[in-house]
């Protein structure tokens, strides 16, 4: 293999096109303040902001962020409505801004639990940015990796039963076809804050070939300072997707 071929193949130098952020420790950022949980949801949608405005600098393209799982309908009541309550407010404040900037936002999870009026906003905001493409933010709300795997078999078990797809042509490059994230590359980079080393069923198909990055910092302390410091170590890493570099 010559130097040219290692090049293709290591990526290194080059900076995360894709980043995939894990936004955890809002409950223990407040809690350590001595607030309710939901405080530290509201600081934690702040942070959203400046990360966002700190990609195009960063030469961050597209930034998925996991704003609520499928297995957080787990949490209490109380929680869960409030967080489906900061997401419309969060949406109704944020959408004028977004549009000005640039920002394409997209939705990715299973809309079918969600409130329609919450479910309207996300439409909405999805039309109004689809002629954007400065940043691409994409919001998981009832996502889980699991669940995204299954539904696009369901799908595709559908256009197989319809003679749409044969069998033998279902492989790595037309299931991905089904995925909620189907328009976008993969993550070259996840960011998981607050310490907790694991993926929590989080595009689990997209981030095969993913590098990850486990900080201590809790995500209302996420600063665009630590984001760029993150994407600067990135560019150091070589990356082989399997193969060996010389
Ligand atoms: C994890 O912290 C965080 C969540 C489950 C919610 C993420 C939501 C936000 C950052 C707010 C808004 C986002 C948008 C897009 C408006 P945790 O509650 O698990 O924290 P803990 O592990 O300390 O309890």
């Amino acid at each position: 293999m010559g130097a040219q071929d290692s090049r293709e193949i290591s990526d290194q130098g080059k900076g995360p096109g894709h980043v995939a952020i894990i936004m955890d420790g809002n409950g223990r950022w407040a809690q350590a303040r001595g607030k309710p949980r939901l405080f530290g949801h509201h600081a934690g949608a702040k942070r959203v902001r400046e990360i966002v405005e700190a990609c195009p600098d960063l030469g961050v393209k597209y930034l998925t962020i996991f704003a609520f799982s499928t297995e957080n309908w787990k949490r209490t009541q109380a929680e869960v409505s409030g967080l489906m309550l900061l997401f419309r407010r969060y949406i109704q404040k944020e959408a004028r801004d977004l549009f000005e900037r640039g920002v394409r936002v997209r939705f990715i999870g299973d809309r079918i639990k969600l409130d329609s009026k919450l479910v309207d906003l996300m439409d909405e905001l999805e039309l109004m940015t689809s002629e954007n493409d400065r940043v691409h933010l994409t919001i998981a709300l009832n996502y889980g990796g699991r669940d995204e795997v299954a539904r696009a078999a369901r799908r595709l078990a559908h256009d197989v039963a319809l003679g749409h797809i044969l069998p033998q042509e279902v492989n790595e490059e037309t299931l991905p076809k089904y995925l909620d994230t189907y328009v976008l590359p993969d993550p070259d980079l996840v960011i998981r804050t607050s310490g907790e080393a694991r993926i929590s069923n989080f595009l689990l198909w997209q981030s095969a070939y993913a590098e990850y990055e486990f900080i201590d910092t809790l995500w209302p302390d996420f600063s665009s300072e630590i984001f760029a410091g993150i994407i600067n170590n990135f560019g150091k890493r070589t990356r082989r997707f399997g193969a060996v570099a010389i």
